[in-house]
């Protein structure tokens, strides 16, 4: 094997998932103490949103800073280099979490057993589904009284449209819960309350020997064969393929915050989670294991500090080697750019790297050159495909308070809606400034940074649109046709690419109806694939 086949084969890049409140944090503590990448329970808990700082514009400060450092996890395990790339729980950030799954080669998906598959679940999974990403599901918090597990894993195919298959299987739950029986292992878990440390109390048990009638009970071992064997009827035996095409997701139970069923999770997700994959862009599907180096931007971070306006830029390299120093092609500016102090995530601390593998998440210094999306290469002129925007839920109207202060602004919204802030559309006449976002904490955020970053104010103005929708046609007259008619719900985005402001859901189904020649799409992606 070559150096790079080898630093592949390494590597694993995924992320963790979930509705707010189910224990991505929790989970993502846990996997770095078994990691050994962090020494202490509690490290990482610092990394939310405050779920009432709605307003709070210093702790908005403060959480940014936060997640630049843990932004990106890395630890090894079991001769793996693991990177686990954070999303924001917030739901106004949910964009922020859409981009960041491009970066990855799968996801952990944790469910609340009480609660089961919630509204920001749905809509992660649906991105998740979009581009064929293998999930792996942790169904948490089995220490609280949660629901039957044979409805949750119907709720989960039903909604989530993924078929999924247990690995583990829960004995009991709630005040009772004994533990997971491991169905290919074939041995039982034994649950302790155990906030802090990492250890199991496992036992090799037969399904039908009396072992386990006497560690689990007659009546538990009894309800736990019939499960067996039920599960075995019903569902298809795990195969890794699937799973890796993203049709199957296997299910583990656990407690996340008692350090319960996460070892068994990291294991199986060691063995069957992807390694970095050929991944398409405009032109042609780019492999890995190439020699000529390629990446693309997923997020871009402002300094915190306001008196620097240099900002990191996430890279996800995707083939080749990326090397400190050397001079890359930024494929849409048409420029050379070279970065002499890139930096990897190891252990939570900053450090220059001197070369980056794909899989691998490198932060960048930016002063305003990078977009969403934006890919290096050595000099061939591709774009990664699929840093789709989606559409947003809330549009204001953006007002400058100061004429003095145009200029600023005008570089103010442009730079934070590069940054996937919030997402910017002109409408006519007038140039008018429209912000969308899917969260009202952005208009806060973007007020307040337009204000510190920028020197310039601004008010906002709230509008009935709730929804925009991209248009096409293939014919060109009638698309005109369609702008010139629709006048003012017609925006521009920032690629000048035409979209539809609607009040409604109704009313882009009747507009649907009614101009059968007019393609509304409800993501930008048609046309990255489009190229
Ligand atoms: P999030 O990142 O998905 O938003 O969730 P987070 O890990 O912060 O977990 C949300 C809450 O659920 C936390 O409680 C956490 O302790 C709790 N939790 C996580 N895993 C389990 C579990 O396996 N069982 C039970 N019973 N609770 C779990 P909190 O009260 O918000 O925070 P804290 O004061 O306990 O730290």
């Amino acid at each position: 094997m070559s150096k790079i086949e080898q630093e592949i084969a390494k590597r694993r890049t995924f992320a963790i998932i979930s509705h707010p409140d189910a224990g991505k944090t929790t989970l993502t503590e846990k996997l770095l103490l078994f990691g050994g990448a962090i020494q202490t329970a509690g490290a990482v808990k610092s990394n939310k949103i405050k779920k009432t700082a709605t307003s709070d514009f210093m702790e908005i400060e403060k959480q940014r800073g936060i997640s630049v450092a843990t932004s990106v996890m890395t630890f090894e395990y079991n001769g793996l280099l693991i990177n686990i790339l954070d999303t924001p729980g917030h739901k106004d950030f949910a964009e922020d979490t859409y981009r960041t799954l491009t970066a990855v080669d799968s996801v952990i998906l944790v469910i609340d057993c009480v609660k089961g598959v919630e509204e920001q679940t749905e809509r992660l999974m649906e991105v998740c589904r979009m581009r064929d990403t293998p999930v792996i599901i942790f169904i948490n918090k089995m220490d609280r009284e949660g629901q039957n597990p044979f409805d949750l894993l119907d709720e989960l195919e039903q909604k989530l449209n993924i078929k999924v298959r247990p690995l583990t299987w829960p004995v009991n739950g709630g005040a009772t819960f004994k533990g997971v029986y491991h169905l290919l292992e074939k041995q039982m878990y034994f649950f302790k309350v155990n906030k802090t440390k990492v250890e199991d109390d496992v036992a090799l048990l037969e399904l039908d020997s009396s072992d386990l009638d006497e560690k689990v009970g007659e009546r538990d071992a009894n309800q736990l064969r019939e499960d067996v064997e039920l599960i075995e009827g019903v569902y298809d035996t795990f195969n890794r393929d699937t799973y890796l095409s993203g049709k199957v997701a296997p299910v583990f139970f656990g407690s996340a915050v008692n350090n319960f069923g996460v070892r068994e999770l990291l294991e199986a997700f060691c063995q069957i989670s992807p390694l970095p994959a050929p991944r398409p862009t405009n032109v042609r599907t780019v492999d890995p294991l190439e020699k000529k180096f390629s990446g693309f931007v997923f997020k871009i971070h402002a300094n915190i500090d306001p008196r620097h306006r240099d900002r990191i830029a996430f890279l996800r390299v995707c083939s080749g080697v990326f090397e400190r120093g050397k001079f890359y092609h930024h494929t849409r500016l048409d420029k050379s750019v070279r970065f002499s102090n890139p930096y990897s995530f190891m252990a939570s601390a900053k450090e220059v790297v001197e070369e980056g593998f794909p899989g691998d998440v490198i932060g960048l210094y930016d002063t305003g050159t990078f977009k969403i999306g934006d890919t290096l290469t050595e000099g061939e002129d591709l774009q990664y495909a699929g840093i789709p925007s989606f559409s947003p839920e809330i549009f204001k109207e953006l007002i400058n308070l100061d004429p003095m202060k145009g200029k600023q602004l005008d570089k103010g919204v442009q730079q934070l809606t590069d940054e996937g802030v919030a997402q910017l559309f002109t409408v006519q006449p007038g140039n008018r400034k429209v912000v969308g976002t899917v969260g009202e904490l952005q208009f806060e955020v973007i007020q307040y940074r337009l204000e510190h970053e920028y020197g310039a104010k601004c008010r906002w103005v709230p509008m009935n649109t709730s929804r925009a929708c991209w248009i096409t046609s293939e014919d060109p007259k009638k698309l005109q046709e369609f702008i010139r008619l629709k006048g003012t719900q017609i925006g521009y985005d920032k690629d000048d690419n035409p979209v539809f402001l609607a009040d409604s859901e109704w009313m882009i189904r009747m507009n649907r109806d009614n101009n059968p020649d007019i393609q509304f799409h409800t993501t930008s992606e048609f046309k990255v694939i489009a190229g």
